[in-house]
């Protein structure tokens, strides 16, 4: 038996990174997984990847800064799978500025629709499918190191994912107080290796993304950059039911970083 095993799973921004660790991890341990995206290929080709390892998946088109769209995937759900037990709100954009004086109002909301309004409308459309089945839940809401601790050239990127943290916590008591049995925690990645950083240019170098190796080496007390699967591993443990007693948590997984 899956540590997950009948359970049924959405995971949002799920075609790339760690999304799409999350999704291949809670496969693997038995859930049926329903992949969303704006990269249409990815998603299916993970979702077929899935299905022929034995695991079930599939995947549907979703910008989750669209309202209508959260309703529509949820209906589709309520039809096909019946359920729903986890929600990994994951999906997320980073748009770095050199100086917060620089940085467009566009580009501020632009960020703040996908990285908090998103995670907003999710549980907004999630709890009613999760609470009908009268069993409890599991939500988990991806943040960050930044939504911790300061982080220059970031400051609108630590706004969002400072906000998802205590939304967190406000969700994790409201399902309390609605005797629901839902479960909401935070995850807090330090540096993983995906696409995201491939937006993000340090100020001041060369056209190109960070160095990952270099920054871990220098940033993290464990010296190495941190793999989709690391965390995917926490979404697996904050999904299942091992963690029934742990609400409001903010799970950080960064190698030390935001220790020292
Ligand atoms: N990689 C890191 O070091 C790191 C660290 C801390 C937090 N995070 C967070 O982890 C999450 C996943 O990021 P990642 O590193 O895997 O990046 P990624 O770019 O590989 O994956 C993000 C996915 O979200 C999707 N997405 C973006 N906007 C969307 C929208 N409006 N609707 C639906 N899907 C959308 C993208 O298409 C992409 O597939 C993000 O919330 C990010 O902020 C990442």
């Amino acid at each position: 038996m899956g540590r997950v095993a009948g359970k049924v799973a959405l995971v949002t921004g799920g075609a790339s990174g760690i999304g799409r660790g999350c999704a291949e991890t809670l496969a693997r341990e038995g859930a049926a997984v329903v992949i969303t995206d704006l990269q249409d290929d990815k998603g299916q080709a993970l979702a077929a990847e899935i299905n022929a390892a034995g695991g079930k998946a599939r995947y549907l088109h979703q910008d989750t800064t669209s309202e209508e769209g959260w309703v529509s995937v949820i209906a589709d759900i309520a039809a096909k799978e019946g359920r729903l037990d986890i929600l990994v709100n994951n999906a997320g954009i980073a748009v770095p500025a050199a100086s917060i004086t620089e940085m467009s109002l566009a580009d501020w909301k632009k960020q703040q629709a996908v990285n908090v309004e998103g995670v907003f409308l999710g549980i907004k459309h999630s709890l009613g499918l999760m609470r009908k089945a009268g069993n409890g839940g599991s939500i988990i809401n991806m943040s960050s190191v930044a939504g911790l601790k300061g982080s220059p050239t970031l400051a609108g990127y630590c706004a969002t994912k400072g906000a998802v943290r205590l939304f967190t916590k406000a969700i994790a008591m409201e399902c309390a107080n609605f005797k629901d049995g839902v479960r909401v925690n935070s995850v807090h990645p330090g540096i993983i290796e995906t696409p995201i950083w491939e937006a993000i240019v340090p100020p001041g170098g060369a056209n190109t993304p960070p160095d990952l190796d270099a920054m871990s080496s220098m940033a993290v007390p464990l010296g190495v950059k941190g793999v989709p699967a690391d965390i995917a591993n926490g979404v697996l443990w904050l999904a299942s039911d091992e963690s029934r007693y742990v609400t409001g948590m903010e799970m950080v997984i960064d190698g030390g970083m935001s220790v020292r």
